[in-house]
């Protein structure tokens, strides 16, 4: 999740392997539960069924004795939070992964009553209330003392989020005068679990239920071949900031050099410009991507998408068991590219079949939207496929294709103090831009919209073979999908909204936005 406005923690306990140098915890994906998030306009007839979000998350203790929460693990913001117990979520019962009760810990205390707001990019997303210190442990770690951690009283989430992000994109105020206190990965070093502030992320394939995280250390059983380095680029001026002043890099920003489209029988297209070198976050807190809208607009065509409002493309869910897939490139020549299967990327029916002419399968996302908030985010239907080191000391990561379904801990390599990350033996070093204001505005005009009570299925010019529609064809009585391309898009907002998606940018300062974005 990005947090709205651009803007320091600290930590444990030591897990069994705490002199090992690392911390490794799996991360367990489910549907993200936000109702409030789903909305749906006036007009619309079709029966839209729950957002389909996935999220990730990790099981953390806060307290003495350790209380148990699970909080979205968040590349895109920098502060851990965990809602009260007195908090309205958790009087209401919603607080699905975990309360903290702060009149059963002895190491409870308050720093800043008050002083805890956090802003994440969704509409109307934020968490507030106190600052606190207190004991953190996070994966059976020994227990990191005096972590300043966020306890809210009042907001949009029913759990908490453990943001991994730089110091410098912690929510503002907190309590350390420059802006910048030790977040937990900063008590991780300064306890000696790890060596330095670095970590892998492997999410895994949609149909696992678990990932996992190494914190200090890289796993050479879950990628496939070569882990390349991509050094950190540079974040959007601030209003009145200098274009050229050189600022360290304070979010996941990497250059994305390409995307192709490789169709059912092999054949790749590339779908992004010429010369395209755009700044993308890295952002496990965001459930989607959103790309260009040049990119966009080609991928929903090609496939026959249908734009059902609140930054949203539907397709017949049988699209799912195609051949076909998305490559993305990075750093330019010799970078890394990562492939994602279009299974990967359509998920979840939120369109019955009884409204979606000639698909018995239905209608479900398509993982993929424009940008909100002029950012350009590569979220949870992209990070499934990659395994991503973030090393945060030397403002690089290293990518490569990850491999799917693994779960073996056998070959867990520690990170060094140090620049060299293991596994790494070459960085790709195109440089990348941010969105400019005409094309962080602009929207996607020419993707059919839904209209009526029915959204009608546009007719793919992608060859995306048999397999794609051979369920449809079977169980609908009208036989072939798509029926008309184009749905004239006439009179203007789709029938229903789907659920804001549950994207989560969480957290960092400075962008807002709405779906999707912790
Ligand atoms: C988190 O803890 C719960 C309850 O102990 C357990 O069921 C779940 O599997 C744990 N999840 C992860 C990702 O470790
Ligand atoms: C937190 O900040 C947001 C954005 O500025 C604001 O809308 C919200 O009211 C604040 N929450 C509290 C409890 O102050
Ligand atoms: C954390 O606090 C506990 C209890 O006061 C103490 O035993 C332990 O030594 C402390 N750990 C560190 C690293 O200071
Ligand atoms: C901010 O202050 C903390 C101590 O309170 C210090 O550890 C940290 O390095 C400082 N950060 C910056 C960006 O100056
Ligand atoms: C996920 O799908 C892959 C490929 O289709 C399959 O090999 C794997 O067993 C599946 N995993 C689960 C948990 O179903
Ligand atoms: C799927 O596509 C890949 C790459 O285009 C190809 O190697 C593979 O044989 C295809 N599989 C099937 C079942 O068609």
């Amino acid at each position: 999740m990005l947090l709205t406005f651009l803007p320091v923690l600290v930590a444990t306990v030591p897990l069994a392997a705490a002199s090992a140098g690392y911390v490794h915890l799996d991360v367990s994906k489910r549907a993200a539960s936000n109702p409030s998030l789903v909305r749906r306009q006036q007009d619309f007839q079709a029966t839209l069924t729950q957002n389909a979000g996935l999220e990730y998350l990790v099981n953390i203790t806060v307290g003495t004795p350790p209380q148990n929460m699970a909080v979205t693990l968040d590349t895109g913001s920098s502060d851990l939070w965990v809602p009260s117990t007195s908090s309205k979520p958790c009087r209401e019962g919603k607080c699905d992964g975990g309360e903290f009760d702060p009149s059963k810990s002895s190491t409870y205390n308050i720093i800043d009553q008050g002083g805890f707001n956090i802003t994440y990019a969704g509409p109307g997303d934020s968490d507030a209330g106190n600052w606190v210190e207190e004991s953190v442990t996070v994966g059976g770690s020994s227990t990191l003392n005096s972590t300043i951690v966020g306890v809210a009283l009042d907001g949009a989430d029913q759990h908490g989020v453990m943001g991994i992000g730089y110091d410098t994109n912690e929510a503002q105020p907190n309590p350390s005068p420059n802006g910048s206190y030790a977040s937990v990965l900063d008590h991780m070093v300064s306890q000696g679990l790890i060596n330095r502030k670095a970590y892998s992320l492997y999410l895994n394939d949609l149909n696992e239920t678990t990932g996992s995280v190494c914190f200090g250390c890289v796993d050479s059983t879950k990628y496939t071949g070569d882990l390349v380095a991509l050094p950190l680029q540079q974040s959007a001026p601030e209003p009145g900031q200098d274009s050229t002043a050189a600022t360290t890099p304070s979010v996941f920003y990497v250059t994305l050099t390409g995307v192709s489209f490789i169709d059912a029988s092999g054949a790749e297209t590339t779908l992004s410009s010429e010369d395209y070198a755009q700044s993308v976050v890295l952002d496990s807190g965001t459930s989607e991507v959103l790309i260009n809208n040049e990119i966009l607009s080609g991928l929903a065509n090609g496939l026959g998408a249908v734009y059902v409002g609140e930054q949203n493309y539907v397709l017949p869910c049988s699209y799912s068991n195609t051949n076909a897939s998305i490559r993305y490139t990075f750093g330019g020549q010799d970078g890394p590219s990562v492939v994602v299967p279009l299974s990967e990327v359509i998920y979840g029916q939120v369109v019955p079949p009884s409204d979606m002419p000639g698909h018995s399968s239905g209608g479900c996302n398509m993982g993929i939207s424009g940008p909100i908030e002029g950012q350009v985010i590569l979220g949870d239907t992209f990070l499934r496929n990659a395994y991503v080191v973030f090393d945060l000391d030397n403002y690089q990561v290293a990518m490569a294709q990850a491999a799917g379904g693994q779960a073996s801990t056998s070959s867990l390599v520690v990170i060094p103090t140090g620049t060299s990350l293991p596994g790494v033996s070459s960085t790709a070093t195109a440089t990348g831009t941010q969105l400019d204001e005409a094309q962080a505005n602009a929207i996607a005009t020419d993707i059919p919209e839904a209209t009526g009570n029915a959204v009608t299925a546009g007719t793919p010019t992608f060859v995306l073979g048999a397999s794609a529609t051979a369920s449809d064809a079977e169980a609908s009585p009208t036989g072939s999908g798509s029926s008309s391309s184009g749905s004239s898009s006439s009179s203007g907002l789709a029938p229903w909204v789907t659920p804001a998606p549950q994207a989560a940018f969480l957290g960092a300062a400075g962008l807002v936005a709405g779906a999707f974005l912790l």
